[in-house]
């Protein structure tokens, strides 16, 4: 690569570095090999921390997020070159007005993203300043797992439904601002305990999310691939419902369902 491609690159992802028409091709080489090459992390939970950092500080469009950023003393930590923020620092930065909303991501068929977009969801969100309450709903407690929480001796739904534990006692804190309502296998009885109780279904989810609706912004609720009673109650309690679906016939079946 010569000069000017590597001035191009390295100005493209970082137009804080000055005067890189004076500086010897020995140093671009230097700032492209630390800065550029790695610029794709796999870690997903880095790559929201890059996604989140890079509209604040890189994007040639948010010049006065960057500047805002560098003569504040908002919270952030290094990380070799790198400067990281987290949650309050990007609600100070961004100051982006978030509707309260209720959000469930549901399809009858399984393995189609549910999961995986309620928590990538979550932790953009959250990066954003969003304060985030995920409540996994799904008996195999795969959301639950994605942020590594052990719910095997935590309440879970089926508790607080059984009025064993609260709602507020049960939540559990991932990091700042991004809170999970974890679940386990006993949440599969859901359905019938709705059922067999006659609970009123518009109502369940909604007044129980709504005992802690004033602490955050988005509640994301991961449902399982099923249209049980439990999946109708968070029907019912959602603003949006997000219904995922991979291009082959059996999910678009799922989804005329
Ligand atoms: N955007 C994507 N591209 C490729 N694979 C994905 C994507 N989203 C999810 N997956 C993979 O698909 C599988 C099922 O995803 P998951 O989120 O568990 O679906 P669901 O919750 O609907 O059952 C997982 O192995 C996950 O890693
Ligand atoms: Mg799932």
């Amino acid at each position: 690569m010569n000069k000017k491609e590597l001035i191009a690159i390295i100005k493209e992802r970082y137009p804080y570095y000055k005067n890189l028409q004076k500086m010897k091709i020995a140093e671009l080489k230097e700032i492209y090999e630390k800065n550029c090459t790695n610029f794709i992390l796999k870690n997903e939970r880095n790559s929201c921390y890059m996604d989140a950092l890079f509209v604040a500080l890189f994007h040639e469009k948010n010049k006065y997020i960057y500047n805002l950023f560098f003569n504040s003393d908002l919270k952030s930590f290094k990380n070799q070159n790198r400067v990281y923020f987290g949650y309050q620092t990007a609600r100070e930065l961004f100051k982006i007005n978030f509707e309260k909303k209720i959000i469930s991501f549901q399809i009858v068929k399984g393995g189609t993203g549910k999961t995986s977009i309620t928590h990538s969801f979550a932790i953009r969100a959250n990066l954003y300043g969003a304060r985030v309450l995920c409540i996994d709903i799904d008996q195999q407690g795969n959301l639950s797992q994605a942020f590594n929480i052990d719910s095997k001796n935590l309440p879970v739904m089926i508790d607080i439904i059984n009025n064993k534990a609260s709602i507020s006692e049960s939540i559990v804190n991932i990091s700042e601002g991004l809170d999970i309502l974890p679940s386990r296998i006993e949440n599969a009885v859901l359905d019938n305990f709705f059922m067999l109780n006659k609970f009123p279904l518009e109502r369940v989810y909604f007044d129980l999310i709504h005992q802690v609706f004033n602490k955050y912004d988005l509640v994301l609720i991961d449902c399982p691939p099923a249209l049980g009673q439990s999946v109708a109650a968070a029907t019912l309690a959602s603003d949006i419902v997000i219904a995922p679906v991979t291009p082959e016939q059996f999910s678009l079946s799922g989804l005329k369902i």
